[in-house]
């Protein structure tokens, strides 16, 4: 199988994020991120790292341009620093956060890969939460602000952008249970952190609409196919419950104009959301998307019951803390997340790659016709470096191999699939997991930082034609015999 089974015009390119990749993190005029905070806190991060080096993209950009053009790939998305392009969330523009940028975007045109710029990778200015962060209505309006900023400075080379990556776990991972950056406990107030979230999405992408009209335009939410353990309504209701938060209550307002009552009444925020949201909060929330991403790893199932039993397979934190910790669910906190025999990867996150249809399915019943992309996908595996400096990583081939068989899928099945970008390019800073979780088809030495593609990156540039998958060219690309 290769690239040629699948539309012409299909887009094929691998995403990360500024946090988890630059470093430089004080170079250039940029301030502290939530995550510079929080990843100093201890006992936030299981081995104790932080992003201040992470993959040192800032300075090895040119390296990485260069492996991705050997990949073979037509996209490649990424997502700019909010604290880089206006260090403490207000004013003008700091030139050299963007400059950076503009140097990444153009040896990326160099190479004929097409820049995707996600304005919302998860880290907010610190100085915008010292002012109450996603809790507070004005940081949309600070969103919006930025984002005006970064299109004038970025519109003339970037045509693809996405205002926000995974509000959810923006709002109950980071104020809920407290195992992302800012690391708060709120209980269901987070929830109004999914609706500034939501709003900053929708004030962004008008900005985005008046500075740049050509421009393609969306959105990118984690969603996930929910399954009841049983056919108990117990279980039934759990499964609506946990598909409320995780799906219906993003895709809904995004898609249709509304927000779910079951899932606000589930929360116990209905008032809040019937004194606070708009019309017109809501009319620029649903304002015509060009498309939406979707990031897919895993399915879950569910079950009436004490969560303690079972936890959670889903979000990044996973250490003993977490069954001290509040959950990511706030108002369902009696539902049990529960394992089933399918196979997991090292996040423990199982492998159902059928639900990729499903989830695609679900966007595309609110939103017929909508063009959608998978702009996340894969899995965690330890590594092993063999003496000779490669890396065999048989699992994570099959798992990016069984997803872009599911793309395929989906596209027989009439599902508007227009593109997949694996998770990730390079090995990176996994938020609470540090560096202790490698998803990357290229894998980084974090004491040399030399890139080393692994065998998954190798059957992806197979998949798609690049140099580092013809035998013969992918000595030299490496510079290994
Ligand atoms: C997603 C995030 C991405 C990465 C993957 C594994 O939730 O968007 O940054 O951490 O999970």
């Amino acid at each position: 199988m290769d690239r040629t089974a699948f539309p012409p015009g299909f887009v094929w390119g691998t995403a990360t994020a500024s946090y988890q990749i630059e470093g430089a993190t004080a170079e250039g005029g940029r301030l502290p991120s939530i995550w510079d905070a929080f990843s100093r806190r201890p006992g936030a991060i299981a081995d104790g790292s932080t992003g201040d080096v992470a993959d040192d993209h800032f300075h090895r950009f040119r390296e990485d341009v260069a492996l991705m053009a050997d990949l073979g790939l037509d996209a490649y998305r990424f997502s700019l620093a909010w604290p880089r392009i206006q260090p403490d969330g207000r004013g003008g523009v700091n030139r050299a956060g963007l400059d950076f940028y503009r140097r990444l975007v153009d040896a990326l045109h160099e190479h004929g890969i097409t820049p995707w710029a996600t304005l919302y990778h998860w880290d907010l200015p610190q100085a915008l939460e010292d002012e109450g962060g996603w809790l507070e209505r004005d940081t949309a309006s600070r969103f919006a602000e930025y984002a005006a900023l970064a299109v004038d400075g970025l519109g003339d080379v970037v045509s693809h952008w996405i205002t926000l990556n995974e509000p959810w776990c923006s709002a109950f991972l980071g104020y809920a249970s407290g195992h992302h950056a800012p690391g708060r406990q709120e209980g269901s107030r987070s929830a109004r952190a999914a609706h500034h979230l939501l709003l900053a999405h929708g004030l962004g992408l008008d900005e985005i609409r008046r500075r740049s009209p050509a421009a393609t335009a969306g959105i990118t939410l984690n969603l996930y196919s929910v399954h009841a353990a049983s056919g108990s309504a117990e279980d039934a209701d759990a499964a609506r419950r946990i598909d409320g938060l995780s799906n219906r209550l993003f895709l809904d307002p995004v898609l249709t104009g509304a927000y779910p009552e079951d899932v606000l009444d589930d929360l116990g925020e209905t008032a809040w959301f019937a004194d606070n949201v708009s019309g017109r909060d809501l009319a620029a929330i649903s304002a015509p998307i060009d498309f939406l991403g979707v990031n897919f790893y895993s399915r879950h199932t569910v079950a009436a019951g004490a969560p303690a039993d079972h936890a959670p397979t889903t979000d990044a934190a996973g250490f003993e803390a977490r069954q001290a910790a509040p959950s990511a669910y706030p108002g369902s906190e009696s539902v049990a997340f529960v394992g089933t025999d399918a196979p997991r990867t090292q996040m423990g996150w199982e492998i159902h790659p059928d639900a990729l249809v499903d989830v695609l399915e679900m966007a595309a019943e609110r939103a017929p016709g909508l063009p959608l992309y998978i702009t996340e996908n894969g899995s965690a595996y330890e590594d092993v470096v063999a003496s000779d400096g490669s890396v065999d990583d048989p699992e994570r081939t099959e798992y990016l191999r069984l997803h872009v068989d599911a793309c395929g899928e989906a596209i027989r099945r009439g599902l508007p699939l227009r593109g997949y970008f694996a998770w990730s390019l390079i090995d990176n800073f996994e938020w609470a997991w540090g560096y202790t979780r490698r998803f990357g088809i290229v894998h980084v030495d974090y004491e040399t930082l030399q890139r080393t593609p692994k065998q998954s990156g190798r059957w992806f540039a197979r998949f798609l034609g690049g140099p580092l998958g013809r035998p013969a060219e992918s000595a030299l690309a490496s510079g290994r015999g």
